[in-house]
């Protein structure tokens, strides 16, 4: 049964509008900082070509995100608005899941304005411009994921009703930030997780360890996932239409009660109705014994 009185959601830090959104203050960047943005993009944009989804290259070209410097939300926002109705405005960092659901479902998207230190290159834990703005942001010219990210904030406040927020968080993990597609050409990225980083952008698609799994809506929603180190376990979709069917054409409420009553699924398992793309060898998680 839906719970109807959520909990008050926490107030936004000072400074920060009732929504949580900042200004972005793009002219406070630094020299320093638009490099560092400079030098993500050539290393990612350089290695992403082959690899990745030809709508995201597309995506990168019609929103002119090839530019030099961090992008100016503002102006990149008119981009994105006229082509698919969605804008992406500043945030001081994360915000509660309410805040965020309620944006995507507005067809906001949330972008942390700061971008990581020069010693953080190849990773950092929380989502800084880069991750949010070159891994996100060019998908979201895309109509049908356009319309994916719409539902997902919409189904995002119904599952924090239900109280089945891991459940759907689950399905963001495993498509938005680390997906598969299968192109004509072969399997390519999608997520932006992976779009945004160097080494997993590799892993991703040419290592031997993960396994790569047919996207299956309950098997995905049933299976944990790491955030300490490259997955374990990749799903793949057929297309961004077909993702967007079977999530917005389900009713998630029976399915998560269902959920519910089943156990979680372990992240280097292999299931009897799976449909195995790549068997992965499990060897880099092996190595790495103790990372958790
Ligand atoms: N169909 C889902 C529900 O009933 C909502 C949803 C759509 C969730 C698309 C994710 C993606 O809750
Ligand atoms: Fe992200």
């Amino acid at each position: 049964m839906e719970i109807l009185h959520l909990p008050p959601v926490p107030a936004p830090p000072s400074g920060a509008a009732p929504d949580w959104t900042v200004d972005q203050a793009w002219s406070d960047y630094t020299a320093g900082e638009h490099a560092t943005w400079d030098l993500l993009f050539e290393r990612q944009s350089g290695m992403l070509a082959g690899r990745v989804t030809p709508a995201f290259l597309k995506g990168l070209e019609v929103l002119r995100l090839s530019r030099r410097g961090i992008p100016d939300f503002a102006e990149l926002s008119q981009r994105l608005h006229a082509l698919t109705g969605w804008t992406v405005v500043a945030v001081p960092g994360l915000v509660p899941e309410a805040v965020f659901f309620e944006h995507l479902a507005q067809r906001r998207f949330v972008a942390g304005r700061f971008i990581r230190r020069p010693d953080q290159l190849n990773y950092l834990q929380e989502p800084d411009v880069f991750h949010d703005v070159f891994g996100h942001v060019p998908l979201l010219a895309d109509p049908v994921f356009a319309d994916y990210m719409q539902a997902y904030g919409a189904g995002g406040l119904r599952s924090l009703r239900l109280g089945a927020l891991d459940k759907l968080a689950r399905l963001y993990w495993y498509t938005v930030e680390f997906g598969l597609i299968r192109e004509s050409g072969g399997l390519r990225i999608y997520g932006a997780g992976i779009v945004s980083s160097y080494a997993e952008s590799l892993y991703a698609l040419d290592d031997a360890s993960p396994h790569r799994i047919g996207f299956d809506l309950r098997r995905v929603m049933r299976t944990r996932y790491r955030i300490d180190d490259y997955q374990q376990n990749y799903f793949v979709i057929d297309s961004f239409e077909d993702l967007l069917r079977q999530t917005l054409d389900a009713d998630f409420a029976p399915l998560y009660a269902e959920l519910e009553t089943l156990p979680d699924i372990e992240i280097d398992t292999i299931l009897p109705g799976d449909r195995v793309i790549t068997l992965g060898t499990q060897a880099y998680a092996r190595a790495r014994p103790g990372v958790h």
